[in-house]
Formats: C-alpha cells, structure tokens, sequence
C-alpha cells in the first residue's frame, strides 16, 4: 500500500506548547539564541519540502467523546457501537454510543460498582474489588458473530483493578482479588450477561492485567467444543504473559509468562508529537513506561496470534496450537517458548492490534500518529493511514462493514502521566477508515 501525499500544513505549535514545561522551553530558546524560526507554523513561508503528517485512505471523524475519555471499543453487525473507560473515578466503564457526541451506560448503570466499592483493602495492601457479577474497571471488548451456538455477543474485559488516587493525588493500582478480574459474555440480542468466567489466583495473579482478547469459536479448537480465548496479561509489575481461557470448561492457564517476547523492554523512551517521553507520576520518582504484552490478533484460519509489548519495536507469533496445549503437558512450556516467532521490527512502539479478513495484522502507532499493518504474504510492515489527528491511537475495531475504527484518546496527555496536569482536550474522538482489497471482520473462526 504506497502513501498518497497531501499538501496539509502540519505545524502543531499548540501540541509542543501544552506538552512543554517552561523550563524546557526556555532552554530551547536558549539554545536556538533567537536566531532562528524554532517552531514550523505556516508552510507558505518556505521554500523547502515539509512533512506532510499524512497519507493513506481518508478519515472519517465517526464519534465524539465529551464525558469520559476511552480505551476499549467495539462495532457490531448492526452497527451499535460500544466504548469502555478505567476507572478511577468515572460513573461508569461500559457504554452504548446514542449519537454523535454521546454515550450512556450499557447494559445498565447499576451494573457498575459505585466508585466507593472498588477497592478495598487487607492489612494495609490495597485491593480491587472481589465482586465478580458488577462491572469494576472494563478495558477491552470483542465482539464474536452469531453462530449455531450462541447469539452475537459482546465480551467484556474486567480486568478488577481501579486505579485509585490518595490524598496527595498520588495514582495506583490495587491488586487483583479473584473474582473481581472476568470475563463477560453479553448477547446482543437481549443484552443480558449470559456467560461470567473467573481465573484462580494462579492464572490471573494479583499484579495481573488483562488489556486484550482474541477468540476461536470453533467447535473443534478444544476438546470441551466451547471454543477458546485468548487474553494478553500486560502487568505493569512486570509478570506479562497469555491467559488462555476454555470457554466450554471454564478452566484457564498461563502461557509465556515472562518470556522476553511478552517483557517490556527496558527504558524504552518513544517520542510523542516529536517530544521524548517520561512517566512523571505523583508520588514515584520520573520512570519510563512499563507496559509489557499488549497488541494481540489471531489470524483468520485460528493458526497464529500475532502480539507485542507496549514499549517493543518488534512483532512476535507463536502458533496457537502451543497456547493451546494444557499444563498437563510438561513440555507444553518449553516447546511453546522454542516456537516463538520474531518477525522483526516495524518502525516503533505498539499498542493495540486487529485484523481482517485478508489476514493483514493492523497496529495502533502511537509515536507516528499512524495505523501500520503487517502482511504475513510480504513479511514486512507496511504504512497504512496517518493523519495528524490520530494522538494515541488506543484500540482499533473491524466493522462487518469493511471500516476499521479506532478510538483516540490523547493519553500522554493523561494526569496520571503528567504530574497531576491534565493536557488532553475533549473531544476525544471515533475515528474511521475503509479498509482495503476489501477487507472486513474474520468470520471464519465463529
Ligand atoms: C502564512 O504566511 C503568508 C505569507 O506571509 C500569509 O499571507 C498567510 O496569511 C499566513 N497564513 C497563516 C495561516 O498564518
Ligand atoms: C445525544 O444523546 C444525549 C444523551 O441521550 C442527549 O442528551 C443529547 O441531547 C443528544 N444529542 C443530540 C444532538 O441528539
Ligand atoms: C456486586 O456489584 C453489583 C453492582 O454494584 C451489586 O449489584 C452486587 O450486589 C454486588 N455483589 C456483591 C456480592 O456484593
Ligand atoms: C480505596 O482507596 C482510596 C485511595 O487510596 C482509600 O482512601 C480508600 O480508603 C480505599 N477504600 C477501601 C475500602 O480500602
Ligand atoms: C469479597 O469481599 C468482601 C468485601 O471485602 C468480603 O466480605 C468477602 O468475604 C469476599 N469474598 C470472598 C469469597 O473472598
Ligand atoms: C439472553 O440470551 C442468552 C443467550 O442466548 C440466553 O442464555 C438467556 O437466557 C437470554 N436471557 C433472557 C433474559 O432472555
Ligand atoms: C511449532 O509450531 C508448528 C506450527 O507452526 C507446529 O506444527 C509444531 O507442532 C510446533 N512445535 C512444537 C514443538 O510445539
């Protein structure tokens, strides 16, 4: 897929603005002796070839955020449309778009734990609620079609674990408890939960995080016929690693934990909007980010899941037949980490992943402002869509009509990674685009 190029003027002086602290300002200016243009703002003033900050297929502006900001979404058959929020402090983490500018509660409001119930805590360590029947903090979803089996159904990840501020301001995370961390199962055609999984402590530990999820619906991928998931478990502490999850069973397992293709890597510093970045948290000295599994995409034939850490520049697989192997197995981890895959580096860090129905492995860029797509045919990444507007890309979703959907959220910009100051500026945004050769949702593994 060659870029088109468009003449756009790009200058962003107001991103460097709001990013930069003054000091930092100052010591540009210092070193720029005021001699020189120090911040790019009108194109028709110069002779020479700018960047153009965009190429790829048009963008559409599909929604608009004005009350929370985003993380997860999805888009059914029907074209409803579903948007999670983390909490912390927000009313509700599950919502149902009603118009343009507008969501509200889905399935229902009183289906989230009030704000004062989601943690708790034992001899002083913190932790996440242990209600596994109320929504605590969702952070993705999937949406699986009808099959003979089951209806159309909205799965929901819970991953338990709020994030919650003390008196100073100071942001963390509780600890999982079972119970809390789940998996849900919502038909679309009554939406009512119909299906509710939990993991013991010993697949979903207490520094646990589940951000992603993958299915295989097919009768015959498990002995149990259930069909199964596939979880990345990104654990900021440092325990990453997949949780596979039979849905006919309900039994779950870990696989990769900790193998250096699911570790983040270390003092990973990408570049937002050209500015280096630093997590600058209140009440913990100045880190890098420590996000580790994260992007997850299985192919359209149920062989491969595709994945990568947060803060890694490479893309890794491993055949879906060494995830699936029980840990009765002995050998089931061993012979799993000997069938990893690196496929190489592909431009920069990652976060979320999909797919289509051409087996094209799209990634959310957030240091370029850009979907990239790996093709297993050609064996490289190649660009997709870039475009100015898209300051962290944080999930993306295939429509049954042949759109590819992404939530932006402007999350560098959040508090919680900024010393208490929140950059980012409402509306966070749907954005959409058509995918191409005619791509559209994987059916195939219903
Ligand atoms: C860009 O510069 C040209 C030439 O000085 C001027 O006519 C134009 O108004 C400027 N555009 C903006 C958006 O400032
Ligand atoms: C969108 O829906 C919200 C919530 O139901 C409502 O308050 C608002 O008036 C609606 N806006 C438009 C333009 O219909
Ligand atoms: C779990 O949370 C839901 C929603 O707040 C509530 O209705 C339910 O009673 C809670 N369950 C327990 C065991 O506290
Ligand atoms: C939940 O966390 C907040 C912030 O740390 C704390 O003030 C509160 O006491 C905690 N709640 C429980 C029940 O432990
Ligand atoms: C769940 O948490 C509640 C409140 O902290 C506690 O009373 C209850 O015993 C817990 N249930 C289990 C099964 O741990
Ligand atoms: C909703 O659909 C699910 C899945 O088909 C079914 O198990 C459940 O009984 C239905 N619930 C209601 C209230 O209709
Ligand atoms: C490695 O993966 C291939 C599929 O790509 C599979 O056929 C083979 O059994 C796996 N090897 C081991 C030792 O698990």
């Amino acid at each position: 897929m060659p870029p088109t190029q468009r003449n756009d003027n790009t200058g962003h002086p107001r991103d460097l603005t709001i990013k930069m602290r003054s000091s930092l300002l100052s010591a540009i200016a210092l070193t720029a002796s005021g001699a020189a243009q120090i911040t790019f703002q009108n194109s028709s003033t110069t002779i020479l070839q700018t960047d153009p900050g965009t190429y790829g297929p048009e963008i559409e502006e599909y929604h608009y955020y004005y009350t929370q900001w985003p993380i997860g979404l999805a888009i059914s058959s029907t074209g409803r449309f579903f948007a999670t929020y983390t909490r912390g402090s927000y009313a509700y983490t599950l919502g149902e778009v009603v118009n343009k500018t507008a969501e509200v509660p889905y399935p229902s409001a009183s289906l989230n734990l009030p704000v004062s119930q989601l943690n708790t805590s034992w001899n002083g360590i913190p932790f996440g609620s242990n209600n596994s029947t109320g929504l605590i903090s969702v952070q993705a979803l999937y949406i699986t079609p009808e099959n003979a089996r089951r209806p159309e159904t909205l799965w929901v990840v819970d991953t338990g674990r709020p994030t919650i501020t003390d008196g100073s301001g100071a942001p963390s995370m509780p600890y999982a408890q079972p119970g809390g961390p789940k998996i849900l199962g919502i038909s679309l055609s009554n939406d009512t939960i119909y299906a509710t999984y939990t993991f013991p402590a010993s697949v979903h530990f207490p520094d646990s995080y589940m951000n992603d999820i993958r299915f295989d619906l097919r009768p015959g991928t498990t002995s149990s016929g259930g069909g199964v998931a596939y979880i990345v478990d990104s654990s900021d502490e440092g325990r990453p690693g997949f949780i596979v999850l039979d849905l006919g069973t309900g039994e779950s397992w870990r696989r990769l934990t900790q193998h250096p293709s699911t570790l983040r890597v270390d003092r990973d510093v990408p570049s937002y909007q050209g500015v280096p970045f630093y997590q600058r948290t209140i009440g913990q000295p100045i880190q890098t980010l420590r996000e580790g599994l994260d992007g997850i995409q299985i192919s359209p034939d149920g062989e491969t899941v595709y994945y990568s850490p947060l803060t890694s520049d490479y893309l890794y697989s491993i055949p879906t037949a060494n995830l699936l192997t029980p840990p009765s197995d002995p050998l089931a981890e061993l012979t799993a980490a000997n069938n990893v895959t690196n496929l190489g580096q592909r431009g920069g860090n990652a976060n979320g992943f999909e797919g289509d129905s051409n087996g094209l492995v799209y990634q959310c860029m957030p240091e370029h402002n850009a979907i990239y797509v790996y093709d297993p045919q050609t064996k490289m990444t190649e660009p997709f869509v870039r475009d100015p507007r898209i300051i962290w890309p944080d999930g993306a979703s295939v429509g049954e009509d042949g759109y590819l959907y992404m939530n932006i959220n402007q999350l560098p910009r959040q508090p919680n990674w900024n010393e208490g100051v929140d950059g980012r500026v409402f509306p966070g945004a749907v954005l959409r685009v058509k995918l191409p050769g005619g791509g559209g949702k994987i059916t195939s593994l219903a």
